[in-house]
């Protein structure tokens, strides 16, 4: 392959020749990272296909929401970056950054504070659903089947042609995900449901739909709600990470909003993207002292130990994810607010984190604590049950997905997703009557 130098005047291109079949592509650059290859003519000009298990160097859209420097440990949302956000900015003004490009002014950010508010109730048979689940049922699997049922409720925003249709589906998701989480978390401990409260802001709305009882007062801890606003910042949205390809995949075939937003929190749950943050903390328990560390690291080390330090490395930071250090910051902020002067998981966890970070296996493979090495420690403190973590991370990166899959549908280029594949089963062969059969 050659890729032309930059003649003046000629739009860049890279050649590709095999057996004498030549296919020109053009080479496109964008504001910020690598450039791309357009490869859509290759199978017609050479009769191959690329081939790139896990996208690892595959491109499949263009997008102006989120950006990541994984070797300098960047990422922005819309141009800001995130420690920057995570600091000064909110959840919702985050949501409306995300979603319209810029910055609200005091009276956009209002209004779309009413919006949101306006749509965080559920229509009240979306209640009967929780009580055909097991009250020990995963929440995960509770938010999986809840949210793809809501196409049965909202008929008037499934329309993905209309904008004003697409744009109610998406305040609508962003504001009844926290609703059904609570009620998914209520129904698990058996505690009555808890309706939003439009006096509160959004992470104070969830915690207490989470943990106030009808009995009492439910007392609003600022610094612990300011701590989970900012944890929602941290993971509202991350490129064309597993789930919110999942989303635009979906989203492709023309599928409703809410089916589409279901496929991502499905997508969500693995252990390898967003059950981490449940599988990082189930692992420092294990690991359970700061001595019994070394026996991990080996192990990790292990290929045929099939063991992973969780919350360890990342599919693009190369180096440490910017999000985990304003965890690791958050983490600490709560424990001191609650009081808690020593916590033995989180000793074990900065112990790791030290070690791995000096060993060369880390550093050769550039593997670095991500945004699920703390995140766990920070929500039990919280008071979040484990099982509830990934639910935490789908109710953040909901405003990511719909974002995504707005931008997906009014994308000219964007058509039905459908990748080829190299065959390697069996070629053409005649059917073997059962008696012939060996
Ligand atoms: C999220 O994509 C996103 O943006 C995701 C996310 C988001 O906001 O949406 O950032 C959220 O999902 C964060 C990642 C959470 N997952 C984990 O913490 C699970 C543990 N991490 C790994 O499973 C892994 O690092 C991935 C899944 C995150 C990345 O996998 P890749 O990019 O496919 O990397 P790989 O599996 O090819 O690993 C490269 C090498 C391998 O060794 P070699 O085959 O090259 O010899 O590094 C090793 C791996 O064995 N490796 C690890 C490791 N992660 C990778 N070894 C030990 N412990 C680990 N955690």
């Amino acid at each position: 392959m050659n890729v032309h130098e930059r003649a003046p005047n000629c739009e860049p291109a890279a050649e590709l020749t095999l057996e004498r079949k030549l296919s020109r592509m053009p080479v496109r650059s964008g504001t910020l990272g690598p450039e791309v290859i357009e490869v859509g003519k290759l199978y017609r000009d050479t009769g191959c296909f690329t081939y790139d298990p896990g996208f690892t160097s595959t491109a499949n859209c263009t997008s102006r929401i989120t950006y990541i420097d994984g070797d300098e440990g960047v990422l922005l949302y819309r141009g800001y970056p995130i420690d920057q956000l995570a600091e000064r900015s909110t959840f919702l003004e985050v949501c409306y950054l995300l979603l319209n490009g810029e910055l609200p002014t005091t009276g956009q950010l209002d209004e779309f504070r009413g919006t949101i508010n306006r749509h965080n109730m559920l229509h009240e048979q979306v209640t009967r659903f929780f009580t055909g689940f097991r009250r020990d049922a995963h929440p995960m699997a509770v938010m999986v089947g809840t949210v793809g049922a809501l196409s049965a409720f909202y008929h008037d925003s499934t329309d993905i042609n209309d904008p004003a249709q697409r744009a109610m589906a998406s305040n609508r998701m962003i504001a009844k995900m926290p609703t059904i989480a609570a009620m998914a978390y209520k129904y698990s401990i058996g505690h009555p449901f808890i309706y939003p409260r439009n006096d509160l802001d959004f992470a104070a709305n969830f915690m207490q739909m989470c943990f106030a009882i009808p009995c009492e007062p439910y007392k609003i801890d600022p610094i612990l709600t300011r701590a989970l606003d900012r944890i929602f910042i941290l993971h509202a949205d991350h490129e064309q990470n597993a789930s919110t390809s999942t989303v635009r995949l979906a989203g492709s075939s023309g599928a409703n909003p809410f089916a589409c937003i279901a496929s991502g929190i499905a997508c969500l749950w693995g252990p390898a993207h967003g059950g981490a943050n449940e599988a990082a903390l189930n692992m420092l328990m294990e690991i359970g002292s700061v001595d019994r560390i070394p026996e991990y690291i080996k192990k990790a080390k292990d290929k045929s130990s099939g063991f992973r330090l969780m919350g360890f490395g990342h599919r693009v930071y190369k180096n440490y994810d910017p999000r985990a250090k304003v965890m690791q910051k958050t983490c600490h902020e709560v424990l001191n607010a609650l009081g808690i002067k020593h916590d033995p998981v989180l000793e074990v966890a900065m112990e790791l984190e030290r070690i791995a970070l000096q060993d060369e296996y880390f550093i050769d493979k550039k593997l670095y604590p991500n945004i699920d090495f703390y995140s766990g420690i920070t929500l039990r403190a919280l008071g979040f049950p484990m099982s509830m973590f990934t639910v935490l991370f789908a109710i953040a990166r909901t405003v990511g997905w719909v974002a995504q899959w707005n931008e997906m549908i009014e994308d000219p280029e964007q058509r039905i997703g459908r990748p080829r594949q190299l065959y390697l089963g069996p070629a053409e062969r005649n059917f073997v009557p059962m008696d012939q059969r060996s």
